[in-house]
């Protein structure tokens, strides 16, 4: 389907047909975030990656804002977009306190432009704040509108880092399925794992995601790491059609947590603290993945140039 015409399409509906217990909500996107550029972020160079893990309180915010902050350090651009309902949301973790959220993008109360918010040279957020509770009932439509609107920014950064929620919303499963790259954010808890496996499933399974990446959080050392991945990676190899790659650990670290309780990412506030030596590895690894080659996609995403048609998304 041509471009424009599946962005103006998708548009034109301005209605979305709703998600099981959700209600209907009109899509008004203002047009300069929806019409005048919409060529896919990836092929301006775009990499987009979405935090997740499934389980609550593994990391994935604390992973998806210090690494946004270490690669913004090594010189990067990175927009950090909050698709976290959870509690510690990205703002909360930064101290910032947003005027507009996303619920008054979807609304056509703003650009997207218009809710970036700077945090630092080469990283800005895009909140949630008290929109989150909108974002855990996007319905398809919403979702590609809010994808869709990224391709809009006249400038584009190096990366997209999206925060997503715990759990396995249709919110979670649709960013996560448009990212380039999947991070899971695991730690070891029986908990966690399962619940890496239980997305990692969903993911290969309805939406075709073949590649997951694997972070370890909270773990003492690499051999942890290894341990922990290899238990993951055999499941997954054994059951489903989806290859994960440890690429890298992050160690329980009190900085960590001071920091947060700071408002601050520790990649600042003490650079030299272990988790933060290993939020800038990687950020190094990160920085070397290739492009991605994902074309021929039939669904929303950030890199496909086209949408698939709204309500016939993969459930
Ligand atoms: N490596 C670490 N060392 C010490 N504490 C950590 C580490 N990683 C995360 N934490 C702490 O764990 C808690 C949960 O982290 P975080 O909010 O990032 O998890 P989450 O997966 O985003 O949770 P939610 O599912 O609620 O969004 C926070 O208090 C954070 O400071
Ligand atoms: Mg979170």
């Amino acid at each position: 389907m041509d471009q424009a015409f599946g962005l103006t399409q998708m548009l034109a509906a301005k209605v979305a047909r709703p998600a099981t217990g959700t209600k209907a909500v009109p899509v008004t996107l203002r047009q300069a975030d929806g019409l005048l550029t919409s060529v896919p972020m990836a092929q301006r160079g775009c990499r987009t990656i979405a935090v997740a893990g499934g389980k609550g309180g593994v990391g994935k915010s604390t992973v998806a804002v210090n690494l946004g902050m270490a690669l913004a350090a090594a010189g990067k651009d990175v927009i950090l977009l909050d698709a976290d309902t959870g509690l510690a949301n990205v703002d909360v973790m930064l101290g910032l306190t947003p005027a507009r959220h996303i619920g008054h993008l979807l609304d056509g109360e703003c650009t997207l432009q218009e809710l970036l918010i700077p945090v630092r040279d080469g990283l800005q957020v895009v909140p949630a704040g008290s929109g989150a509770r909108r974002l855990a009932q996007l319905s398809p439509t919403e979702h590609a509108a809010i994808i869709r609107a990224f391709d809009s920014l006249a400038e584009v950064p190096d990366f997209l880092l999206i925060d997503t929620a715990a759990g396995l919303s249709d919110t979670v499963t649709m960013f996560a399925s448009a990212a380039a790259e999947v991070i899971l954010v695991v730690c070891d808890e029986p908990a966690s794992l399962t619940d890496a496996y239980g997305l990692s499933k969903v993911l290969s399974r309805d939406f075709g995601v073949r590649r997951l990446r694997m972070v370890a959080n909270m773990v003492r050392n690499e051999g942890d790491a290894r341990a922990l991945y290899q238990k993951l990676a055999r499941v997954c190899d054994r059951f489903l059609d989806v290859t994960v790659e440890l690429v890298g650990f992050i160690p329980h670290d009190e900085r960590l947590r001071q920091a947060i309780k700071r408002q601050a990412a520790v990649v600042d506030a003490w650079p030299s603290a272990p988790s933060s030596l290993a939020f800038k590895k990687l950020a190094g690894t990160v920085d070397k993945w290739k492009e991605p080659e994902r074309a021929g996609l039939d669904r929303i995403s950030f890199f496909a140039g086209r949408t698939a048609p709204v309500g016939e998304m993969p459930r």
